[in-house]
């Protein structure tokens, strides 16, 4: 099946590896949307214009199945989008959250997009499952920049974790963040955004022909650094 995956740039490229890894036998188109990167300091108007764009894009190519690889989205527009739209839209939250609770923990901190942190999704979700679990929140703002840039996080991250020196698990609740998951302390257990969603989709999914397309609406350049390292393939540009 013709399967879209899109996100602002290259934080879902971890959701489409997983899929592919997962899925091989599917036709798989994915948007990094890096012309309007970072998606984490919009407001809804702007995540809503950004993300419909790209969707109406994908139902032009006949696409049958959406997965929204990017928690800022998720967390602030996906139920206009599901209103708006008759296509199947799979979000990453719901799943990021099912591994959290299988995970047992009591006490969780969620590092997201300031976006995401402000839409309280994964409290309220988290709390509404179980109102005992602590749920402690950091907007950390200058991730996504440097992780596109290829720059060094161990010393914003380490500056982020100053205060939460207790904490014994982490949801990474932004695609990007996987990419750097290697950069947290080992002995913290670290929930990403990609690996619940394979579960998710399995239902959907019905095998066809392999083939695989990347686009990113920004500079090809810098991005195709990243997306040959995550997925051995180079992106087109892509006018939207
Ligand atoms: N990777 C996205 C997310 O999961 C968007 C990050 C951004 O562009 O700020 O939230």
């Amino acid at each position: 099946m013709r399967i879209g995956v899109f996100d602002s740039g290259v934080g879902g490229l971890t959701v489409l590896k997983s899929l592919i890894d997962e899925y091989p036998n599917n036709e798989y188109f994915y948007i990094g949307d890096n012309k309007n990167n970072p998606y984490g300091d919009k407001n809804k108007d702007e995540l809503y214009k950004y993300s419909t764009k790209i969707i109406d894009y994908f139902i032009t190519i006949k696409i049958d199945l959406i997965v929204i690889a990017c928690n800022t989205i998720c967390s602030n527009v996906y139920d206009l989008l599901k209103e708006k739209y008759n296509i199947p839209l799979i979000g990453v939250i719901d799943a990021t959250i099912e591994e959290f609770i299988k995970s047992n923990e009591k006490e969780v901190l969620i590092m997201a997009t300031k976006a995401t942190i402000d839409s309280k999704v994964y409290e309220n979700k988290i709390k509404y499952y179980d109102p005992n679990i602590k749920v402690l929140s950091i907007a950390t703002k200058e991730l996504v920049p440097l992780i596109e840039n290829q720059e060094d996080t161990k010393p914003i991250i380490n500056k982020y974790l100053e205060n939460y020196s207790n904490i014994n698990c982490i949801v990474l609740g932004c695609t990007h963040y996987k990419l750097i998951q290697n950069n947290f302390n080992k002995n913290i257990k670290i929930i990403n955004s990609s690996d619940g969603i394979i579960k998710q989709i399995k239902k959907y999914i019905k095998d066809s022909k392999k083939e695989i397309t990347i686009y990113t609406t920004g500079n090809e350049y810098l991005f195709n650094k990243l997306c040959y390292k995550i997925t051995g393939m180079k992106a087109k540009k892509l006018v939207l």
